[in-house]
């Protein structure tokens, strides 16, 4: 892709945060006093190519997530807040519905990776723009994993040099990422790529970040403060 290209940035934001306890919907929780779709759409925003981000909400706190976004974050990216799905697929799906035109390449973020650096998503936006139609970023193992039946035996054991963890963002031509959306999908869908590659469209990997890890359990927390805490000492933010 040699013209010039517009980058978006979809987020889906709407899921409840179930393995998170009770509280508030996960990207609503605060971080260091800040709620988790702010840290995540600032890096978004504060990558250089990217000029649009678009937020699937909870669908009942639209407005309260547009005026979040609104006071915390001052800065040249567009900003658009669309009601989330049921699933994180149509939560995807509707942000993509929500993109102007001229938007050509995208990137899906969730919500739940607030500490990603913009970096990784310049990096990714970059792959995309040079030529990749689909690139997720991705980092060794650290456990060994299993396959087991419903009994809890163990039917396998995979060879952990040949897999990667997948974080996000994943970036996509925006043709190939609609394409995917509204192609049936089979079984449960936890990433864009698998609907991707399930289209025979090749997916590049590029090396991951450990700082893009995403919040999903109680534990998960008591990381993203202490990486923030870093952050602080080290006078970022
Ligand atoms: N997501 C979404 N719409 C949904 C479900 C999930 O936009 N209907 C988003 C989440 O907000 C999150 C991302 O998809 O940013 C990844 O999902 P996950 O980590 O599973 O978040 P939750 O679904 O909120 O958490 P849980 O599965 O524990 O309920
Ligand atoms: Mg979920």
């Amino acid at each position: 892709m040699s013209e010039p290209v517009r980058v978006a940035a979809v987020v889906p934001a709407a899921g409840r945060g179930e393995r998170l306890g009770p509280g508030l919907p996960k990207a609503l929780r605060e971080l260091s006093g800040v709620p988790m779709l702010v840290h995540a759409v600032r890096a978004l925003s504060q990558a250089r190519r990217v000029s649009l981000v678009v937020v699937a909400a909870p669908p009942d706190d639209v407005a309260e997530v547009q005026s979040l976004l609104d006071v915390h974050l001052t800065g040249p990216a567009e900003l658009l807040v669309v009601p989330g799905g049921r699933t994180r697929q149509d939560s995807v799906r509707i942000a993509l519905q929500a993109l102007p035109d001229d938007v050509s390449v995208v990137l899906v973020h969730d919500a739940a990776r607030p500490l990603v650096p913009s970096e990784l998503v310049d990096a990714v936006a970059a792959a995309v723009c040079a030529g990749s139609p689909a690139v997720v970023p991705c980092l060794p193992l650290a456990d060994t994993v299993k396959r087991a039946d419903a009994a809890g035996r163990v039917v396998e054991t995979l060879r952990r040099d040949e897999l990667r963890a997948i974080q996000t963002p994943q970036g996509f031509r925006r043709e190939v990422l609609v394409r995917a959306h509204a192609a049936p999908t089979a079984g449960p869908v936890t990433d864009d790529a698998g609907m991707v590659e399930a289209l025979g469209v090749p997916v590049l990997l590029i090396a991951g970040d450990d700082e893009a890890f995403k919040v999903t359990r109680p534990l998960d927390l008591v990381l993203a403060e202490a990486v923030l805490a870093r952050r602080r000492a080290a006078g970022v933010r």
